[in-house]
């Protein structure tokens, strides 16, 4: 080859490096963001929301990809699949944390807080807001809370005493508390993941599960459950997690913007779980295919006595004093 052919071949290949470089660091920021449920619920219309406000607001900086329905990882394995970098923002449920985290545990306590209100109270309060970093040695960062509701018991068979439950096999998440819960009324709780959970019905594998309002609508659990006692037992709320390495390692600038377009997406998730409540229990009401049992104030006390002595089973694990903070929120 000829000097002059030699330069001209440096040459383009330099532009054609310069030209790699500069559309490498044009690339769009990416941001999977994973959860479990159907978009039409609360949890769904927030990452929809996110997704929409950031696009919007960071045109080709960052592209936001929703996974529901459990496509791209179950609350069984997102976390992990988090502190490895490939996933980036998820909300599972509070009860999911508790391989990271004990102060978390306190949400699945049961007939802790008295409405959703009181639940947002203590979210926000110093304690509540203290808790979204307890996982930062671990590697994740909670951004925000998410509503969903209170749960109801959804069974095989009617259930409106806790000797109703004794026996019966109730699926659950994989929270101890939870598992306490039911075993303190002699029920049998399986920890089982939220995409198994219809089948697991419908076979009649087991007999019961808890859970809002809106995820018994979307996910159909009403349809091979003839009831659903109205217990408002405890609550299913969200922590909005990424990984700290994610986060740190965003351009300030975009950690900003992205943390704004969540806090508005949380906002309008919140409000949508408040409507959904309503309408979804008047769906499933609608429908007949399962039947709502409302409790008298004499039934509801049995279960809050059966179940009260978890309080002072998990007092030490999630500490005494965020379990009073949160019961005076009510
Ligand atoms: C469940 O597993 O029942 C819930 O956590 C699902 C969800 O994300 O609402």
């Amino acid at each position: 080859m000829k000097k002059s052919q030699l330069v001209l071949v440096s040459l383009l290949v330099a532009v054609a490096f310069v030209a790699t470089a500069t559309l490498a660091s044009a690339a769009p920021i990416v941001i999977k963001f994973s959860h479990v449920v159907a978009e039409n619920t609360p949890k769904g219309q927030m990452a929809n929301k996110f997704k929409e406000l950031v696009e919007k607001r960071l045109p080709g900086k960052v592209v936001v990809e929703v996974f529901p329905n459990s496509q791209l990882f179950g609350d069984d394995n997102v976390l992990e699949a988090m502190l490895l970098g490939d996933v980036q923002l998820a909300a599972p449920a509070l009860s999911k944390f508790e391989k990271y985290t004990s102060s978390l545990q306190i949400f699945d306590l049961p007939f802790l807080f008295k409405d959703m209100a009181a639940v947002e109270r203590f979210q926000q309060s110093e304690d509540g807001q203290k808790m979204l970093s307890s996982m930062k040695k671990k590697g994740l960062i909670g951004l925000g809370y998410l509503h969903n509701g209170l749960k109801q018991l959804s069974s095989s068979s009617p259930l409106r005493v806790p000797a109703d439950a004794a026996g019966k096999k109730f699926r659950i998440m994989t929270s101890d508390v939870l598992a306490a819960q039911f075993e303190a009324v002699d029920a049998m709780p399986l920890k089982k993941p939220f995409s198994e959970v219809f089948t697991l019905l419908q076979t009649k594998a087991i007999d019961g599960q808890e859970n809002t309002w809106s995820n018994i609508y979307s996910k159909k659990f009403y349809e091979v459950q003839p009831y659903i006692t109205e217990s408002n037992h405890g609550v299913l709320d969200y922590l909005v997690v990424t990984s700290s390495e994610f986060w740190m390692g965003l351009p300030d600038d975009i950690r900003a913007e992205v943390k704004k377009s969540l806090d508005e997406a949380i906002a309008f998730g919140n409000d949508v779980s408040e409507k959904k409540a309503i309408e979804d229990r008047q769906k499933i009401i609608d429908s007949k295919r399962s039947e709502v049992i409302e409790l008298t104030d004499a039934e509801r006390q049995q279960w809050v006595e059966a179940m009260k002595p978890v309080w002072k089973q998990f007092e030490n694990a999630i500490g005494k004093d965020y379990i009073e903070a949160a019961a005076a929120s009510n």
